[in-house]
C-alpha cells in the first residue's frame, strides 16, 4: 500500500538542500507547483476569483519558474485558480502531496511600490495601499498574519506575509509599512 505523505505545515522550520512533502498545485500543463496559506479570494484588491499562492521556497525546473514568473527570491504575482476555468492556463486540476527539495527561505510576491511613477504601476499602488494601510498597528500574535491568518516569516529582522505582503515589526508585533 501506498504510504500517504503528510505535508509541511507554516510552522515547519525549513533547511535548504532538505527534501519536504509539501502540498502541490498539478496544473492543466502536468507541472506540481508548491502551494501556501489556504484558497481564498481577494476582491479588495481586484481578484474575486478563489486561488492559491505560489510557495517559492522549493525547486521547479527553469521551464516553470519562468511560466510563472518566479523569480531569484521566489517571489511571483501570478496566482493559481482554484475555480474551474476551462481555457485558462493556470487552472488548478487537483491538489497533491509531493515531496520537494527546499532551495531558498524567501517566497512572496512583489507588491507596487509606494513610491512609482509611472501612472500605472502608481493607480495599482493606490488601490494595494489603500488596502495595506487599514492594517497598520493591528497586533500580531504568535507571528500570524491579521488577514488570512498565514504564518508570518521572518525576513531581514520583519515579520513579512508570504500571501500579500503585510510586514510587522517582530519586536513590537505590530503591522508597519
Ligand atoms: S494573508 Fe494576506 S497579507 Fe497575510
Amino acid at each position: 500500500m501506498k504510504a500517504v505523505l503528510t505535508p509541511i505545515d507554516e510552522t515547519t522550520q525549513l533547511t535548504v538542500g532538505k527534501s519536504y512533502p509539501v502540498r502541490c498545485a498539478k496544473m492543466k500543463d502536468g507541472s506540481l507547483i508548491p502551494i501556501l496559506g489556504k484558497k481564498h479570494a481577494d476582491p479588495e484588491l481586484g481578484v474575486v476569483g478563489e486561488h492559491y499562492h505560489i510557495d517559492g521556497r522549493f525547486f521547479l525546473p527553469k521551464s516553470v519558474t519562468e511560466k510563472y514568473q518566479i523569480d531569484d527570491e521566489g517571489r511571483t504575482n501570478v496566482i493559481l485558480c482554484a475555480d474551474e476555468v476551462d481555457i485558462d492556463w493556470n487552472c488548478i486540476v487537483e491538489l497533491v502531496v509531493k515531496q520537494k527539495k527546499c532551495v531558498r527561505l524567501t517566497t512572496g510576491v512583489n507588491p507596487p511600490s509606494r513610491e512609482a511613477t509611472s501612472i500605472w504601476a502608481h493607480l495599482k499602488g493606490l488601490k494595494y495601499y489603500k488596502w495595506y494601510d487599514k492594517f497598520l498597528g493591528k497586533e500580531v500574535n504568535e507571528n500570524i498574519c491579521p488577514h488570512l491568518g498565514t504564518k508570518m516569516i521572518e525576513h531581514d529582522g520583519v515579520l513579512v506575509c508570504p500571501l500579500h505582503n503585510l510586514k510587522a515589526c517582530k519586536k513590537a508585533k505590530i503591522i508597519i509599512k
